[in-house]
Order: C-alpha cells, then sequence, then structure tokens
C-alpha cells in the first residue's frame, strides 16, 4: 500500500480559522515580521516545532487521571523513574521541567566556565546555555552534514577525526562532548551506532564525559533500524537502550519523543555529580521526585515513552515527514536531504540566492509561506544563530539559511500536507518577488524569538 497509513483515529478535534491573504499581511506586519509573535490562532498549519505540540493518547489521558501530586515520593514519580530507567539504564534520573532545564544544571554543574562543549551541532537552547555560562559551543558535524543536496543516511554523525584531534590537542579545555539524537539544527539527520560507540570510546580514554541531547531518540533509532546494517531485525527500544548505554549521561525534553506537552529530564551514572544537580534542581526546579512538573505529566510521559518505540508509529511518522520533504522537491523547493525525522528544511540560502544571509532569506521565506497560506515555520540560520559572537564580538552568519517545517506528532493528516504542498507551490511561483528583512531590535541570547524585523525594499 502506498498511502500513509496514520495507525489513530480522531477523538477529539479542534477547529482552525481560516483567515485570507490580506488579513495575514496586515497580521504579519503588526507582529514585526516574527512569527514567533503571531497568535497561534491566525495559524492555519502550525509547523513552528515538533515541541510539546504533539496530540497525546487516550491512554495518557487516562494516566493525566491518575497523577499523584504528592509532593515527594510520589507513585506516579516511581512509574516514570521506572520507564526512563527501563529504557535508558541510567543510575540517576533527575526530573526537570522542560529539556533546557537539564541543560542548565548539567552545564552549571559540570563546570563550563572557560571551557569548550563540543557537540554534532547545539540546539539554539544548547548554545545559548553553554555561551550564558561562558563556555565555548563547539560544533563540529561531519562535512556532508553542511552539503544539504548530500544524500549520506547518517549525516548527525559527528566528525571523529575532528573530535580526536581536539581530545588529543586540548582535554583540560572540554568540559564535555555531546551527540544530538537527531541534530535538530543539522536537519534533523540521525546520528549511527557506529559513530556514537567510536566517539564514546574516544570521549572515554581521554577521561572526558560523553552525553546525549536525547531529544528524538526513537526517531533516531528507527533510522538506525532502517539504515545501518545488521540493525533490520532488533526492536527500536534495543536500539535505544544500546546509544544510552555509550553515554554518561543524558539530557532530555520530554515535548519531543516523549509525546508529552511538557517536561524533561536529566540522567547520570555519576553519584556526585548527580548529587550536585539535585541540590540544584532543588533550588530552581523542584524536589527530585517532581522536578518542576505534576505527577500528571510524568504519568503521560511514561506512557509517552512507550508508545513512542511503536514501529507503527514510527513507520509513520518517518513516511509523513518524508512525504512533506518529497513533495516540497517536486515543488521546486530544495530540501536538506534525506528528509529528516521531525521535520523538513528547506535550503532558503540556494531557493533564495538573491537574499544574501544578513538579510535573511529563510525567514522571508518563512513569512511567505505564512502569507500565502497561514502555514508557520521556523527560521534556522542567520536570525537564530547569527548575531555577536560572545567570543569574538564580530557578526556570524549560520552555515546555512534554513527554513524549518517541523511536523507536530499525531496532530495533522496527509490532507492537511497536501494543502502545504499547495501553498509550496504558491511561493516556489513567487520566489524572485521575494525580499530580504532587517532586524530592527534584538536581544542578546536567542534573538530570533523576540526581534523585530522590517522588509527590505527594491
Ligand atoms: N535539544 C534539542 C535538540 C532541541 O531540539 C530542543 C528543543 C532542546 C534541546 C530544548 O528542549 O524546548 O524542552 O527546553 N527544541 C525545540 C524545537 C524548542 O523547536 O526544536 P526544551
Amino acid at each position: 500500500m502506498k498511502t500513509i497509513f496514520e495507525p489513530f483515529r480522531i477523538k477529539t478535534v479542534e477547529p482552525l480559522r481560516m483567515t485570507t491573504r490580506e488579513e495575514r499581511i496586515n497580521l504579519l506586519e503588526r507582529a514585526d515580521w516574527n512569527l514567533f509573535r503571531v497568535a497561534a490562532d491566525d495559524i492555519l498549519i502550525d509547523l513552528l516545532t515538533d515541541s510539546g505540540t504533539g496530540a497525546m493518547s487516550a491512554e495518557q489521558w487516562a494516566a493525566l487521571n491518575r497523577g499523584d501530586e504528592s509532593y515527594a515520593g510520589s507513585r506516579s514519580w516511581f512509574r516514570f523513574e521506572q520507564r526512563v530507567h527501563e529504557l535508558t539504564g541510567f543510575k540517576h534520573i533527575i526530573p526537570t521541567h522542560q529539556g533546557r532545564a537539564a541543560e542548565r544544571i548539567l552545564f552549571s554543574c559540570l563546570g563550563v566556565a572557560g571551557k569548550m562543549v563540543i557537540n554534532n551541532t547545539h540546539f539554539d537552547t544548547t548554545r545559548a546555555n553553554v555561551e550564558a555560562l561562558g563556555g565555548r559551543a563547539v560544533d563540529i558535524p561531519v562535512p556532508e552534514a553542511r552539503i544539504p543536496s548530500d544524500e549520506s543516511p547518517f549525516k548527525g554523525n559527528i566528525d571523529l577525526g575532528e573530535l580526536e584531534r581536539l581530545l588529543t590537542t586540548a582535554p583540560e579545555q572540554i568540559a564535555c562532548v555531546m551527540i544530538t539524537v537527531t541534530n535538530n539544527s543539522g536537519g534533523g539527520q540521525p546520528a549511527s551506532l557506529e559513530n556514537l560507540r567510536a566517539a564514546s570510546e574516544l570521549c572515554h580514554r581521554a577521561g572526558i564525559p560523553f552525553y546525549l541531547d536525547a531529544c528524538r531518540f526513537a526517531e533516531n533509532a528507527w533510522f538506525i533500524k532502517m539504515r545501518e546494517p545488521g540493525c533490520g531485525d532488533r526492536t527500536v527500544e534495543s536500539i535505544a537502550r544500546e546509544m544510552f548505554s555509550l553515554a554518561d549521561g543524558a539530557t532530555f525534553s520530554a515535548k519531543k519523543d516523549g509525546l508529552a506537552n511538557i517536561g524533561g529530564f536529566l540522567a547520570a551514572h555519576n553519584d556526585q555529580l548527580a548529587r550536585q544537580e539535585e541540590e540544584l534542581l532543588i533550588l530552581t526546579e523542584g524536589f527530585p521526585t517532581y522536578g518542576g512538573l505534576a505527577g500528571r505529566d510524568l504519568e503521560a510521559i511514561a506512557v509517552g515513552l512507550t508508545e513512542v518505540v511503536q514501529e507503527d508509529y514510527l513507520r509513520y511518522r518517518i513516511a509523513a515527514t518524508r512525504y512533506l520533504g518529497e513533495g516540497l522537491m517536486k515543488a521546486g523547493m530544495p530540501i536538506v536531504r534525506p528528509p529528516g525525522g521531525h521535520a523538513v528544511y528547506v535550503d532558503a540560502g540556494t531557493f533564495l540566492p538573491h537574499i544574501p544571509p544578513r538579510e535573511l532569506p529563510a525567514q522571508a521565506l518563512a513569512c511567505a509561506f505564512y502569507v500565502e497560506g497561514g502555514v508557520r515555520g521556523v527560521e534556522i540560520g542567520t536570525l537564530m544563530f547569527g548575531g555577536k559572537d560572545p567570543a569574538t564580538g564580530k557578526e556570524r552568519v549560520a552555515p546555512l539559511e534554513l527554513l524549518r517545517l517541523a511536523i507536530p506528532r499525531r496532530v495533522y493528516t496527509q490532507s492537511h500536507v497536501d494543502y502545504l504542498l499547495e501553498v509550496a507551490a504558491e511561493v516556489a511561483a513567487r520566489r524572485q518577488e521575494l525580499r530580504g528583512l532587517r532586524i530592527v531590535e534584538e536581544s542578546v541570547h536567542l534573538r530570533h524569538f523576540t526581534a523585530r524585523l522590517a522588509p527590505l525594499v527594491g
């Protein structure tokens, strides 16, 4: 069968409000050409993020009602801990309200000030947390990760040669090494088990902690099952377990592959580090058996972590993303290939060669998708990663200018995607008319969330 079979049926629906092109131009002007400033009710298809935007299952809603809201030692905590432990094997599991809280606690306790954190590619919050604590976030993806048209199966891999060089020349300057699975900023591309094993071994030889930023571990494990020799017969759970077994710890946002609307955790094997992390957790998040979450959230995550490794779900999930990616290519839009796990990344730099990086081509494309069809994506380019380098004070431009269309889990149907592809064809037809943007106002950290922009004319 060719049809993508969504392995669920719909029990609760939410209406979507239609808007006209004129209305959307006005709304965008009022939002200073920053889609984060547009109200969700004014969006038709919201692909801003796959984070916390998924639909929960009937089992998860039922689990919410079982939530035990005791401050200490709640039943829901034990359920959560048991499932996370079974999946990851980590000794210490520290719940947090979302992924970035886990990052902040980890980097604070590891002491990143004046040191490097090495990653295949830091996501924006991860980079910002390292930099806010005085560390240096260094990205070393494999070279093919920077070539959008390259079809290599594991473009989320870390560059092992470069990693070895850094680990041997300057180990005292390295706070930790992370691999983000899947590599969100690099196109939602997976890392292979082979790469994770080799990176883990290099780090352990050098005595440097090796971490996973595990937000999308299940999608990564599915790609391993599909693409890595010798893994086809393994269960996703066993692949995921092996991924976690290679690391000294992990940060996790349950808003992605936790299939929940909020939550996360920080995990570690090291007793002393975990004690320190728990102390900071109590200070800033909550007691270690709830970590800033309600008991019901812990329940929803525990169930989500079971549903997310189911193969029917992952088969549908990855097929849906591929369908969008292939459709965009047919509509004449170059994308990061192959399509990622949670999102498709349009290569706006190539699609709009008449708009240079400092004029934010991917943001211009994001605005065009909104104007033409009420579709909201997110710029992953110079608006997100540019700005002043805290180390050198120089203006940075991003290595790639991408528009990410992230797909919320279990939310949109194939008809929604077909509509989106019609919008893409409209945008492609108007490509020469698109103009860049300039930044009118910005913040020091994570400027893309709040920046005010204005279109360039001419
Ligand atoms: N790491 C990665 C790879 C992420 O993609 C995110 C969030 C985080 C950490 C932080 O987790 O949001 O729970 O604090 N990514 C979202 C996105 C926001 O849209 O990709 P959080």
